[in-house]
């Protein structure tokens, strides 16, 4: 796997602009383009929907192809069925990442639909959560490659 494919559900295209207290000040494209100065040899796709159902469509459109998937559902994360169903269907493993740490919080936010049919979950550690699921994703790749 020399492909990771980032996809960010709704709400964060405001990264850098929304609470800031718990998300941080910096953009997610800026954040972005550090990530692929850190990963030279890792092509990273970027993909960011407020739409459910085009979460489901990027995971299918990536989920047959040779890469891994880092997937913050944000706010579906806690909900979507669909996106649950998506995961199980897809064959590229997936990290489910949260900016924040979700236990720390609302009691809504500490269950997420999504993680059994993930491969992990890494939240809690800012914007940083994204570089440590990238890692964990090579990781596996060059232990099962082996
Ligand atoms: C989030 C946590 C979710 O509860 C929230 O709805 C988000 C972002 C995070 O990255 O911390 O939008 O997924």
């Amino acid at each position: 796997m020399k492909k990771v494919v980032i996809i960010n559900g709704p709400n964060l295209n405001l990264l850098g602009r929304r609470e800031p207290q718990v998300y941080g000040n910096v953009s997610f494209e800026s954040y972005l383009e550090k990530l692929r100065k850190d990963f030279p040899a890792t092509e990273i796709d970027y993909f960011q929907t407020n739409m459910e159902g085009e979460i489901v469509d990027a995971l299918q459109r990536h989920g047959f192809q040779d890469c891994g998937i880092v997937l913050n559902a944000a706010a579906y994360s806690h909900t979507s069925v669909a996106i649950l169903d998506a995961i199980k269907a897809i064959q590229a493993p997936v990290v489910e990442v949260h900016i924040s740490n979700i236990y720390s919080r609302e009691e809504f936010r500490r269950h997420s639909m999504l993680s059994a049919a993930c491969m992990g979950t890494i939240c809690g550690f800012g914007l940083q959560s994204y570089r440590l699921a990238i890692e964990a994703l090579l990781d596996e790749y060059d232990n099962t490659n082996r």
